[in-house]
């Protein structure tokens, strides 16, 4: 499994964020490194610019009640939150996969999620909000997840991913029922990262997830559940 740092840290951005790391191979201290770069790009807002154009860029600002912001932005906040576990999920899974394809997807799905992140935060800030205040008990424990089920192979893994994926489409679907009808600008982006996360999902499975056994199943949406009620409020 040989990734360039460039591939590693920047993926389809091509630009370097350790500079000079462009034609060095990875050892496991750069991994370590790049690892600690992408989980303080997260947690510590601004998340910088995306590298796609905020799909709620173009659509005027509606006019919003103070009851309706607030949940909006509620509702926002923990779209935030499951971005931030998004990347610590993919990045610790891409830090054990085995077979190089595997990592490389994950990468390119953790950018996208990167993207996500970065508009939630700047519809958060439009709505007069800010992250959940949580975000590294998310990242953490996200990744800690990630590695464990990453470390029984890329099968669990992608399983994993296969079904956090179809949860979380869920799990939008609801935002997008109980998001203020008039609140287009939030709605834009929760369309198009509801879209993403199921394209995410049908690449993990053709790749060969493995399908959970109900029990984890179950513990995944009862983790998602007390992330989700905190993260509306904190
Ligand atoms: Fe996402
Ligand atoms: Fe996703």
């Amino acid at each position: 499994m040989i990734l360039t740092a460039a591939e590693y840290t920047a993926g389809r951005h091509g630009i370097a964020i350790i500079q000079g790391m462009q034609d060095r191979f990875l050892t496991p201290l750069d991994r370590l490194l790049a690892g600690a770069n992408n989980a303080l790009r997260t947690i510590a807002a601004p998340a910088g610019r995306p590298a796609r154009t905020n799909p709620a860029a173009e659509i005027a600002e509606s006019e919003l009640s103070d009851e309706q912001r607030v949940h909006a932005a509620g509702l926002m906040r923990v779209n935030h939150a499951g971005e931030v576990a998004a990347q610590g999920l993919y990045q610790g899974h891409a830090a054990v996969a085995r077979d190089a394809a595997t990592e490389k997807q994950m990468q390119r799905a953790a950018d996208e999620e990167f993207d996500h992140l970065a508009w939630c935060e700047q519809r958060l800030a439009e709505l007069d909000a800010g992250p959940s205040r949580l975000s590294p008990v998310w990242y953490a424990g996200a990744f800690a997840i990630g590695a464990a089920s990453g470390v029984l192979g890329d099968r669990w893994s992608l399983g994993f991913i296969a079904e956090t994926e179809k949860q979380v489409c869920a799990h939008l679907d609801s935002h997008l029922e109980s998001l203020p009808e008039n609140d287009v600008k939030s709605r834009a982006i929760v369309e198009k990262m509801r879209d993403e996360e199921q394209e995410h999902g049908e690449n993990a499975v053709e790749a060969g997830a493995a399908p959970l056994p109900d029990p984890v199943q179950r513990l995944m949406q009862l983790t998602a559940k007390v992330m989700t009620r905190t993260a509306y409020r904190l």
